[in-house]
């Protein structure tokens, strides 16, 4: 059953929200942008369901170029359920990517079944994006980097209602400054990982001044594993849907 705070009533976007594993620290990753396991087993059920009830799963070509991802639906049973409820087996895998910078061998083209959709701009090479265009639906928004507004409502438009974010530093930002995220779920590991260089949960520009803050609500808080998983609902969103 979908989760109910997917009905974001009258809305020309998605219900968006943002998921993420962090450590105690903060980051998402080492210094060398490197993946690294910072939850356990629970925490990835957890995800894995996140992600099966979710019409798109979204990255930024930064998470694309560092880590591969295929971003499917893990569990079999998952996929099944999706399957009978008419769906595909998996979410549109969905990336930002201003430049056409995605490799056509990337894993979110090669794994699992579904919708893939890449979000360019103007600047991306006509080439590239012709020969993207065999792997996935493309979406033009923006002139020299994404328009994340333009892109929330062709998404919406290609029937996403509910979109999961899953990254990186770069993009979590854009999308929670540009007022597009409604919650966000963050697994808080017991690790320190450190490091000025090392991506933290939100990067970006940041803020000078404290009124200039994202403001959020604390939902939820549920020990896991070995940390805990923190969710909040964003005070400060272009819209909010209804949460029953
Ligand atoms: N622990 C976790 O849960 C988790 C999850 C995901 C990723 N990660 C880590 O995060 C790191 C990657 O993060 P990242 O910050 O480097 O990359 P990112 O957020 O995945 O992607 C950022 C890129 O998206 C593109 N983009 C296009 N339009 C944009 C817009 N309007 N606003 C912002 N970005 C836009 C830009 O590249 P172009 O200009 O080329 O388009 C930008 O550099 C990796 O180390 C990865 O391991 C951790």
């Amino acid at each position: 059953m979908r989760p109910p705070c997917l009905r974001a009533y009258g809305m020309d976007r998605p219900f968006t929200f943002i998921n993420s594993a962090m450590s105690a620290d903060g980051k998402i990753s080492t210094k060398k942008r490197r993946q690294v396991k910072i939850s356990g087993n629970a925490d990835f059920d957890r995800v894995d369901e996140l992600r099966a009830t979710s019409d798109g799963v979204m990255v930024g070509i930064g998470t694309i170029l560092a880590d591969d991802p295929s971003l499917t639906v893990k569990s079999e049973e998952r996929r099944k359920r999706r399957v009978a409820d008419g769906k595909d087996e998996n979410p549109a895998r969905i990336v930002v990517d201003s430049k056409a910078r995605i490799p056509l061998t990337a894993d979110v083209f090669k794994k699992g079944v579904g919708k893939r959709i890449v979000i360019v701009s103007k600047a991306a090479p006509t080439e590239k994006v012709e020969a993207l265009k065999e792997k996935a639906d493309v979406i033009v928004a923006g002139d020299h980097e994404v328009d994340l507004k333009e892109m929330a409502r062709g998404l919406k438009k290609r029937g996403i209602d509910r979109l999961m974010v899953e990254g990186g530093a770069t993009l979590n930002w854009a999308m929670a400054r540009a007022g597009l995220v409604d919650e966000i779920s963050v697994f808080v590991g017991n690790i320190i990982i450190g490091g000025r260089e090392a991506p933290t949960f939100m990067d970006g520009e940041g803020i000078s001044d404290r009124a200039d803050a994202i403001e959020l609500e604390l939902k939820k808080y549920e020990p896991m594993d070995e940390g805990i998983v923190l969710t909040w609902r964003v005070r400060s969103s272009d819209s909010r849907p209804t949460t029953a």
